[in-house]
C-alpha cells in the first residue's frame, strides 16, 4: 500500500484538506481541489506524469486487494463473459488480475488517453484511450470500479447510460464495485462504514460533485440510468466495497420457464412471444397437453404436479391451485 500512502500525504492531495471548509461554507462553487490548484484532478494529472504515475500506482494497490477479494467473494459473475470493458480502468491492474483468475475473458482498459498510454502492457488486454462521457468501447459485460464515487447523480446516470450501450443485449452486465454507506450503522461493521464515510469526505476534497452513496442513492442512479434490475453482493475481507451489478435486461436472469397446470400453453405462447430469450415448458396431465398447441420454443409435455414438475429457472403456475384445492391430502 506504499504508493497509496504516498499519494495521500503527497502535497498535492494534502493542500485541499487545508481548505475543505470553504466548500462547506458554499464558499466556492467547484472542488476544493480545484480552488488549489487551477484545474480539476484529471486535468492536472494529464499536466503533471509524475503525479499521475503515483495516482494510478494508489489505485493499484487498492485493485489488488479489492479484486482479489472479488474474485474469491463471486467469481460466478464473471462466467460467461467473454469480453469485458474496464471503464476508467486506471493503469489496467483491476483487468490484469481478472483475466488471470478467468482465462476464458478478453479486456478492454479504457481510461481517458494519459493513463493508458503509460498503462501496464498485458496479453488478452487492450489499452483503449477515450472519454467515458462520449463513449465506452462495446463488450460482453463492463466493470466501472471506484468512478461513479467521483462524480454527482447527473454524470453518473450519464456514464451508466454510456456504459449500458456498450453491452450486449443478452448476456450484458455492468458490474459497479464501489462502496455502499449502511445507514443503519450495523455495529458489527462500524469501523467499514467510518471508514466509508471518510472517503465521501475525500470526494469532498478532491472533485466537484462526487459522493460515497448508500443502496437507496445507489437505486436511484441505476433506475434513472435504465436498469431493470440488479443484485448486490457485499465482499468480504474487510474491503468497504460491494458489488452491485446491472442486468441489461431479464434474459440474465430467466432463460427457461415451466407453466405447471398450462392447459392449451396460451399463458406460454404470449410469454415466450414477449420475451423471445425465453424456453418454456408447457406441463399439464397427458390428456391436456397432447392436444396443446404446438409452438417454437415450447415443449409439451404430460405429468402430474403431485409427482414431479420438470427443472426450469422459473415456475409460473396460474390457477391451477384453486383448481385442485380440496382435491388432494398433501
Ligand atoms: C479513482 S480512479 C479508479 C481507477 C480504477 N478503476 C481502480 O479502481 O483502481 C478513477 C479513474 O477514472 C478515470 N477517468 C476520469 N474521467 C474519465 C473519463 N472522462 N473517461 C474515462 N476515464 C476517466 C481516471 O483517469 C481514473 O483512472
Amino acid at each position: 500500500m506504499a504508493a497509496f500512502i504516498l499519494l495521500e500525504n503527497s502535497p498535492v492531495m494534502l493542500a485541499p484538506w487545508h481548505v475543505l471548509s470553504t466548500r462547506i461554507k458554499g464558499n466556492i462553487r467547484n472542488s476544493v481541489f480545484e480552488e488549489v490548484h487551477g484545474e480539476d484532478i484529471w486535468s492536472f494529472g494529464a499536466a503533471n506524469p509524475d503525479h499521475n504515475k503515483l495516482f494510478n500506482e494508489a489505485m493499484a494497490c487498492d485493485a489488488r486487494v479489492v479484486v482479489s477479494a472479488v474474485i474469491e467473494s463471486c467469481i460466478e459473475v464473471f462466467k460467461g463473459i467473454e469480453t469485458i470493458v474496464d471503464v476508467g480502468g486506471g493503469d489496467g491492474t483491476t483487468l490484469r488480475l481478472l483475466v488471470e483468475a478467468c482465462p476464458w475473458i478478453q479486456g478492454i482498459n479504457f481510461d481517458l488517453p494519459h493513463v493508458v498510454s503509460v498503462a501496464q502492457e498485458c496479453d488478452r488486454i487492450e489499452n483503449v484511450g477515450g472519454d467515458m462521457f462520449d463513449c465506452v468501447p462495446k463488450a460482453d459485460a463492463v466493470i466501472i470500479k471506484l468512478v461513479l464515487q467521483d462524480w454527482g447523480d447527473d454524470e453518473c446516470i450519464r456514464i451508466l447510460k454510456k456504459c449500458r450501450e456498450a453491452i450486449a443485449e443478452d448476456k450484458g452486465k455492468v458490474i459497479v464495485v464501489e462502496a455502499v454507506i449502511d445507514e443503519k450503522d450495523e455495529k458489527e461493521d462500524i469501523k467499514l462504514t467510518n471508514v466509508r464515510l471518510m472517503l465521501d469526505m475525500a470526494m469532498m476534497a478532491y472533485t466537484n460533485t462526487g459522493k460515497e452513496r448508500t443502496l437507496k442513492e445507489w437505486e436511484y442512479v441505476l433506475g434513472e440510468a435504465g436498469f431493470s434490475r440488479h443484485t448486490i453482493t457485499p465482499i468480504h475481507a474487510n474491503t468497504v466495497s460491494s458489488v452491485l451489478i446491472q442486468f441489461n435486461s431479464y434474459s440474465s436472469i430467466v432463460d427457461t420457464i415451466v407453466d405447471v397446470g398450462a392447459g392449451n400453453g396460451t399463458a406460454l405462447r404470449l410469454l415466450v412471444e414477449a420475451c423471445p430469450w425465453i424456453g418454456g415448458i408447457n406441463f399439464d396431465i397427458p390428456h391436456v397437453v397432447s392436444v396443446a398447441q404446438e409452438y417454437d420454443r415450447i415443449e409439451n409435455v404430460g405429468g402430474d404436479t403431485f409427482d414431479y414438475v420438470p427443472k426450469a429457472d422459473v415456475v409460473i403456475i396460474k390457477v391451477s391451485i384453486y383448481m385442485v384445492k380440496g382435491n388432494r391430502e398433501n
